[in-house]
């Protein structure tokens, strides 16, 4: 072969190269888009298939979700396990603490068939799975449920998320404030979100002042919050997200409060409700 066709062959060969690359880079994401707020699946896409499984989190990406929600326990043997309840039993098969079991004993269980019978054998997933799959596909809004049930856990999330270089996508989010803090003071370049219990009626401006401190977003039931608390988490710098029981009410009220995003098990928005699905 001629000097002059090994670089003819050599330059096809970068160009198909680059093409992949840019192909791969431009790949258009679909998103949900209503002035500015983004949108964040509830447990996945929970409305549409079993919460916290693998299929909901699917549906969320098809659906176009900015984040996926979860939630987060730990089994007997320290693995992250995604699931709301500490108890097994509402969503599987099972019966007990997610505490007493191991990840081995957890994943016998079926956490589909209680939601529908076409779920039957979706399997329990760990943090871990959730983020090989998902991770660097879109936001990942993680939930540390009670961690005051399990010690070390902020701990053990660091860890994992350690072995990612870029945090960016990622939020991790507790109503348990200390935990938050530690989970700053652990991973400063982590962004954490303060889940404000229902409980509390409002929140002083020195707290704002507080939480604003540490925490990027300060997290409501969107019937307990009001618009004061909103001003002032935004001019502390901070963000604010919202979620609510299914009522088209509350997006209206949450467009009207000017908000940085719903978490919403797309029950009503943005599949229902008044939204634009645009490509970027
Ligand atoms: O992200 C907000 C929401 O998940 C908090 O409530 O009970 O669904 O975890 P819960
Ligand atoms: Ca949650």
């Amino acid at each position: 072969m001629g000097e002059l066709q090994k670089k003819k062959l050599l330059f096809v060969f970068v160009s198909i190269c680059m093409l992949l690359l840019v192909g791969y880079e431009a790949r258009p994401f679909h998103h949900v888009e209503m002035n500015g707020m983004i949108s964040v699946a509830h447990r996945g896409a929970s409305n549409f298939a079993p919460e916290n499984t693998q299929s909901a989190f699917r549906k969320a990406l098809e659906l176009g979700a900015d984040f996926l929600e979860c939630d987060v326990h730990l089994s007997k043997d320290g693995e992250l396990i995604i699931m709301h309840d500490d108890k097994v039993d509402r969503t599987t098969n099972g019966s007990g603490y997610v505490k007493n079991f191991t990840l081995a004993e957890l994943k016998e269980l079926d956490a589909g068939g209680k939601f529908h019978s076409s779920f039957a054998g979706e399997k329990i997933i760990t943090l871990n799975e959730l983020l090989e799959e998902f991770y660097g596909e879109t936001g990942l809004l993680i939930e540390i449920k009670k961690p005051s049930m399990y010690p070390g856990i902020e701990e053990r999330v660091v860890a994992l998320l350690g072995e990612y270089n870029d945090l960016n996508s990622i939020i991790v989010q507790s109503f348990d404030i200390e935990s938050m803090r530690k989970m700053n003071t652990l991973l400063p370049e982590l962004e954490v979100a303060l889940l404000i219990k229902p409980s509390i009626q409002s929140l002083s401006s020195q707290k704002i002042i507080d939480l604003t401190s540490f925490a990027t977003y300060i997290n409501f039931n969107v019937s307990y919050v009001n618009k004061r608390e909103i001003n002032q988490i935004h001019n502390q710098g901070g963000k604010v997200l919202v979620w609510s029981t299914k009522n088209q009410g509350w997006v209206d009220k949450a467009y009207q409060y000017d908000v940085d995003g719903i978490i919403t098990d797309f029950s009503i928005w943005p599949v229902e409700g008044p939204i634009q699905l645009v490509q970027e």
